[in-house]
C-alpha cells in the first residue's frame, strides 16, 4: 500500500498493510486476531510523521467520527471520536459557542493526536482545555479512561510519547470548554492582525479566524507544499546558558519557562544558520518560517531527513543548542 496520501509530506513509501478503524469493535477485533503482536504504528491526518523506509507491519489508520457534548452551569464537556479532524472540531466548538479551542484554529491533524503532543499554538496548549480520553491498551485488549493528570503534560509531551509509547490508542478526548470566552489575545500577531481589522470586541470566531489568517501567511499548506508543521521543537535551556547566549545575541527569542529554564525559537536559531528558505534537493527549508521542512517535489523521507541532520549539526555548532525533531521518525 503506498502511504503517500496518508502523510501531508506527501513522501512515497510503502506499508504492508493499512487498516481503517471506525469504530472500538474493530480495535478490538484486530486485537482478538493478534495484529499488536505485530509491528504496528498509528496514524491519524499523517501530519506530524516522516516516513524514511518502507513500513513493515500495520498502519492503523483512525478514521471514527463523532462529537458529543454535556453542559454543567457554565462548562461545557465536548466529547469527539478521535478520528475527527482537528479543525473540522475546532469549528464546531465555535459554532456553538463552545471557548477554548479558538486560538488553535488550523492545526493540522485528528482529536486523537491532540494529547500526544499536547498541541499548541498562538497563546494556548492543548493541557489547558483536555479533560480526559478514552484509550485502547494494544497489551491487554480493554478501554481505558486517562485523566489529565495521568497524561503528564508538558510543552510538546506527554506520556503518551514516553512512558507509554507506542502502547495505548486514543479513541475519544473529552475537552472541557466554556460557554463564557475568556480571549486570549495576548499573542503579538493575533493583536496585530485585529488592530489592523479594526476589531475591537473580537468574537472566539473573530479568533480563529485571524490565527488561520497567520498561520496560513507563515505556514505551507500540505495539499501544495508537503511539510508536517514545524520540524522541530523549540529547545528548553537553562536560565544560566541562556544568559551566556543572550551576550552573544541581543536578539535572541526568547521565553520564560517554570524551573528556572528559558525557551529559545528553534526557527530564529536555523534562520541564522543561513538555512531559512534553502533548498536541499527535493527538500528545502519554508522561505516564511524556518522551523518547518518541506518537500519541493519528490524528496524521499531519506532526503529529508539529511537536511534535518544538517540543520542540527549546524545549530549545533553556531549556538552549542542540540534541536530536537518534533516529528516522528519512522
Ligand atoms: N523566527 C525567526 N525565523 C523563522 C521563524 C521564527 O526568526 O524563520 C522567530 C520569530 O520572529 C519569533 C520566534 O522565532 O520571534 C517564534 O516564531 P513563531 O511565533 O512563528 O513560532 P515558533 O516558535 O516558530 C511555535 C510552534 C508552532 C506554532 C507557533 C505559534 C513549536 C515547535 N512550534 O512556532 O507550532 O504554530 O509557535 O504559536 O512549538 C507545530 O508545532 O507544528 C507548529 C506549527
Amino acid at each position: 500500500i503506498s502511504l503517500k496520501p496518508f502523510n501531508t509530506f506527501g513522501i512515497e513509501e510503502k506499508a504492508n498493510f493499512l487498516i481503517e478503524v471506525n469504530d472500538n469493535e474493530t480495535l478490538t477485533e484486530i486485537f482478538k486476531n493478534n495484529i499488536f503482536k505485530d509491528n504496528f504504528f498509528v496514524l491519524g491526518a499523517g501530519s506530524n510523521v516522516l516516513f524514511t523506509k518502507a513500513f513493515e507491519g500495520y498502519i492503523i489508520h483512525m478514521t471514527s467520527k463523532g462529537i458529543q457534548s454535556r453542559t454543567d452551569g457554565n462548562d461545557v464537556y465536548v466529547t469527539a471520536q478521535a478520528g475527527e479532524i482537528w479543525n473540522d472540531f475546532v469549528w464546531y466548538c465555535i459554532e456553538h459557542n463552545y471557548a477554548g479551542v479558538e486560538n488553535m484554529a488550523l492545526i493540522p491533524g485528528t482529536v486523537g493526536a491532540s494529547p500526544v503532543q499536547n498541541i499548541g499554538a498562538y497563546g494556548t496548549e492543548l493541557m489547558y482545555i483536555f479533560h480526559e480520553c478514552q484509550a485502547f491498551d494494544t497489551r491487554t485488549g480493554s478501554f481505558i479512561l486517562f485523566q489529565k493528570e495521568d497524561c503528564c503534560f508538558s510543552y510538546r509531551d506527554s506520556i503518551f510519547k514516553t512512558a507509554h509509547k507506542g502502547r495505548f490508542i486514543i479513541t475519544q478526548v473529552t475537552y472541557k470548554l466554556s460557554l463564557t470566552p475568556h480571549l486570549n489575545t495576548s499573542y503579538g500577531a493575533i493583536e496585530a492582525e485585529l488592530d489592523k481589522e479594526n476589531i475591537t470586541n473580537p468574537s472566539i470566531a473573530d479568533i480563529a479566524t485571524v490565527v488561520s489568517k497567520i498561520r496560513v501567511e507563515k505556514l505551507p499548506d500540505p495539499s501544495t507544499v508537503g511539510n508536517a508543521g514545524s520540524f522541530f521543537k523549540n529547545p528548553i535551556v537553562t536560565e544560566s546558558f541562556f544568559a551566556t547566549l543572550q551576550k552573544e545575541y541581543p536578539t535572541i527569542p526568547h521565553y520564560p519557562m517554570p524551573n528556572n529554564e528559558t525557551k529559545l525559537a528553534a526557527g530564529w536559531l536555523i534562520e541564522q544558520c543561513g538555512w531559512k528558505g534553502k533548498t536541499y534537493g527535493q527538500a528545502g527549508v519554508w522561505k516564511n518560517q524556518a522551523l518547518v521542512l518541506i518537500n519541493r517535489q519528490n524528496a524521499s523521507g531519506q532526503e529529508i531527513y539529511q537536511l534535518s541532520e544538517h540543520i542540527i549539526s549546524d545549530v549545533a555548532d553556531k549556538f552549542g543548542v542540540t534541536l530536537e525533531r518534533e516529528v516522528n521518525l519512522l
